[in-house]
């Protein structure tokens, strides 16, 4: 799949507006977890501008306010960060009419617009009006047609920013004709997202180990999926809060066997230190198989992994959790299929 690159956007002297997915985990009075999202934005940013973008706008949502102002998940944070890390001043707006003079600026959170998630078109146009051209750098987004992804390419010229590319021939590197056994460990939040994903992975995978929400339901709803992939669930039943002793020794001995190894999502309640066991036994499973070309997705997932040590051993990191299982099971995404060259 071809997507229209930076190069074929001449951006010197234009404003150009870049959705990023800055929609990462805020800990402890606001922190950022894990900036893994932000770091892989920075390259297309710092290129924009080195090559006289005239204004660099960005645009992301954070969380789900529901098209409604929720303080709690105001962008400021995450822009105050990333401005460090940038070593760069970002200013922040409210209005998409009032975007400032500042060379980096980010609108607020785009969800607390009603017609971001509805894709409204007078909302894309609102969008659409603060630049001259639309870079989507918002990988973990595509598989959602809000306005901010489907919506503003309509409007402006549209162009693929280098980490969307990278994910998107990665990916699709890995799973078009997978080298065999192929594994998908499935955990963590989002269920009812990953629980319509199952069917199709099943008709593509050899085997699916689930943790997490997600197996609790699976085992709950008593599921069966129709594709030839076999299931695992853990065996110490369903309301558990993390894989015990022996589901762990069976989901490393398939993880062991695996050729091509997709994880998204953790095993269980992460968010507390006691139940980060089974994770982390995941984890160094799939950096033991040296043999297997892995990759790692999903905000929570990063999170989760984030201190535990050669993260480098794994082939790819990807910053999508939905979006990369959406392109795995559909071979695009609703946010790539209008940057595609004709
Ligand atoms: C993600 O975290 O996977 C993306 O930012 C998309 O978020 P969403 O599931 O709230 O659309």
């Amino acid at each position: 799949m071809k997507l229209r690159s930076l190069e074929e956007l001449a951006p010197a002297g234009k404003r150009v507006v870049v959705r990023v997915d800055w929609n990462v985990t805020l800990g402890k009075a606001l922190a950022v977890v894990d900036d893994t999202r932000i770091k892989r934005t920075q390259r297309t940013i710092e290129w924009l501008l080195e090559n006289e973008a005239k204004q660099v706008v960005l645009v992301s949502h954070l969380g789900k306010p529901g098209g409604k102002i929720v303080p709690l998940l105001s962008l400021a944070p995450v822009a105050q960060y990333a401005a460090k890390l940038l070593a760069r001043r970002i200013e922040i707006f409210s209005e998409p009419e009032v975007v400032p003079h500042a060379q980096l600026s980010i609108l607020e959170n785009v969800r607390f617009w009603e017609g971001e998630e509805s894709n409204e078109p007078e909302f894309a146009k609102r969008l659409a009006q603060m630049g001259e051209a639309y870079v989507n750098e918002a990988f973990g987004e595509c598989h959602r047609s809000s306005a901010s992804i489907v919506g503003i390419p309509k409007l402006l010229p549209a162009f693929a920013g280098f980490n969307l590319v990278s994910e998107v021939e990665n990916i699709l590197g890995a799973i078009t004709k997978p080298a065999r056994p192929f594994v998908v460990v499935m955990g963590g939040a989002k269920v009812v997202d990953k629980l319509k994903l199952l069917e199709t992975l099943s008709t593509i995978a050899d085997a699916i180990l689930l943790g997490g929400k997600l197996a609790n339901e699976f085992v709950e709803r008593n599921m069966r999926l129709s594709g030839s992939a076999k299931v695992f669930v853990p065996i110490e039943g369903s309301e558990i809060f993390d894989i015990g002793e022996r589901t762990s020794a069976i989901y490393e001995a398939e993880i062991a066997k695996a050729k091509t190894i997709v994880w998204n999502g953790p095993m269980g309640k992460v968010e507390s230190v006691e139940y980060r066991g089974g994770t982390h036994r995941i984890y160094e499973a799939i950096i033991l198989n040296e043999d297997a070309f892995a990759v790692v997705g999903g905000g929570d997932t990063l999170s989760a992994i984030r201190e535990e040590r050669h993260l480098e051993r794994i082939d790819f990191v990807s910053t999508g959790g939905g979006a990369m299982l959406s392109l795995i099971e559909r071979g695009t995404l609703t946010g790539i299929e209008q940057l595609r060259k004709v």
